[in-house]
């Protein structure tokens, strides 16, 4: 095991170190959507949320890697989740949305300090992570307005986007 000495500024640290959380807890919430949708009997929807859950898992782990190349310690805390609005379609794509936006924000306050402290190993890092946020929103966004268009007083409409959602 080598020997750890910290690289990376205490508070960047820390910042990553809840950037790892809210990934998981977002991989939580897609898994409530997901057996939501299941329940719904709406495989296709449910198969993209348990497409999504598994990609926020990758992005947890993408911030590990990053503290363990950096030397840094990897603190897992409790997953605080939030609750699932599991009663209504849209409402549930909309917290989607939700969620997406909030880890946009927690993404460009990580890049504020990093940017603070010239880090400069650290940004060019979360610059994928920059680009997968706007097509995060852009995805959630997108869902939000097909189901508005094509699903919410259409059951053919309802049937054909679950079915291509389900081929993601
Ligand atoms: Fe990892 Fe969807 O943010």
């Amino acid at each position: 095991m080598k020997e750890v000495s910290p690289v990376l500024n205490k508070k960047l640290i820390d910042l990553i170190n809840l950037q790892i959380n809210k990934e998981l807890e977002s991989a939580y919430i897609y898994l409530d959507f997901t057996n939501y949708f299941t329940e719904r009997g709406l495989n296709g929807f449910a198969h993209w949320y348990k497409v999504q859950a598994e990609e926020e898992i990758e992005h947890a782990e993408k911030f590990m890697a990053f503290l363990h190349d950096e030397n840094d310690k990897v603190r897992l805390m409790a997953i605080d989740k939030a609750e699932c609005p599991c009663t209504d379609d849209l409402e549930v794509l909309k917290s989607g949305l939700k969620n997406e936006m909030y880890i946009t924000e927690l993404i460009n306050d990580l890049y504020g300090e990093a940017e603070k402290m010239n880090d400069y190993r650290t940004l060019r890092f979360l610059d994928w992570f920059i680009n997968e946020q706007a097509e995060e929103e852009k995805n959630a966004n997108e869902l939000i307005s097909r189901y508005e268009l094509f699903a919410k007083d259409c059951s053919a409409g309802l049937y054909q986007l679950d079915k291509e959602l389900g081929e993601r």
